[in-house]
C-alpha cells in the first residue's frame, strides 16, 4: 500500500543543513544570542571581507561590522580608497559568543568547533557570490577560510594565496587594531589593512 509520511517528522527542520541561518542549531551559539548575523553587500561584489564573529552591536542589530570594529574598517576602506558599499561583508561565525561581565556582554573567542560548524554558512556564501578576492581579517576568518588548522596570521599578512577560484589576502582585525596599547604598533597594523585592501583591490585588475 502507500505510505504516509509522518507529519511530525516532515516538520522536524534538518539540524545538519539548516536552510535558513537564523534557524541555524549546527552548534550551541544560538542559545544566547539574539539572532544570527549574516553578511551585508552586493550579490555581485567581486571582493568579500570576512570577519570573525558579531559583537554586541552586531547582535542586537542584526548587521555586521556596525559597532566600534567597524568604524575602525571605515577609516582602512576610506584610506584605501575602496568603497565600503561595493564589497560583501560577512563573519567566519554568525552568532555572538559572549560571557558576561558586570552589565556588559564579553565577547569570547568561537572555538574550533563552531568554525567548523558555521563553516558551513560561509561556504554557501563563496559558492553563490563567486567573489575574486576574500580578504581575510584575523585568525579565526583565515581558519574558516582556509580550513586549515595548521596557518598563522603572521606567515600569512600581506601574502595572496590561490584557493579554489579566489585569492585570499589575510590582514589583521580591526578589534586588534583597536586593542594595540602601543601608538607606533597601531599604525602599522592599520597600515597593514590598508595595503591588504589595496592588494585586494589590485588583483581585481
Ligand atoms: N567583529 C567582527 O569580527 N565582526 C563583526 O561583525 C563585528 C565585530
Amino acid at each position: 500500500g502507500t505510505t504516509i509520511p509522518i507529519a511530525a517528522e516532515k516538520a522536524q527542520p534538518d539540524r545538519e543543513q539548516p536552510s535558513k541561518l537564523d534557524e541555524c542549531r549546527r552548534c550551541e551559539l544560538w542559545q544566547h544570542a539574539t539572532q544570527a548575523v549574516g553578511g551585508i553587500g552586493p550579490d555581485h561584489a567581486q571582493i568579500m571581507l570576512v570577519g570573525e564573529q558579531p559583537g554586541d552591536q552586531e547582535d542586537l542589530s542584526g548587521q555586521p561590522f556596525i559597532g566600534p570594529a567597524g568604524q575602525l574598517l571605515d577609516r582602512v576602506f576610506a584610506q584605501a580608497e575602496v568603497d565600503r558599499q561595493g564589497v560583501y561583508i560577512t563573519n567566519a561565525v554568525k552568532h555572538f559568543k559572549w560571557e558576561p561581565r558586570g552589565k556588559r556582554r564579553l565577547h569570547k573567542t568561537p572555538a574550533q568547533k563552531e568554525i567548523e560548524a558555521c563553516h558551513y554558512w560561509l561556504e554557501k556564501e563563496i559558492a553563490t557570490r563567486k567573489p575574486k578576492v576574500i580578504v581575510a581579517m584575523g585568525a579565526t576568518a583565515l581558519k574558516s577560510v582556509l580550513q586549515k588548522g595548521n596557518v598563522t596570521l603572521r606567515d600569512s599578512l600581506g601574502q595572496p594565496v590561490r584557493h579554489g577560484d579566489a585569492w585570499v589576502v589575510t590582514i589583521y582585525h580591526p578589534s586588534y587594531v583597536l586593542r594595540v596599547p602601543d601608538e607606533a604598533t597601531k599604525h602599522e597594523a592599520f597600515a597593514v589593512m590598508v595595503e591588504g585592501l589595496r592588494v585586494a583591490q589590485s588583483l581585481l585588475e
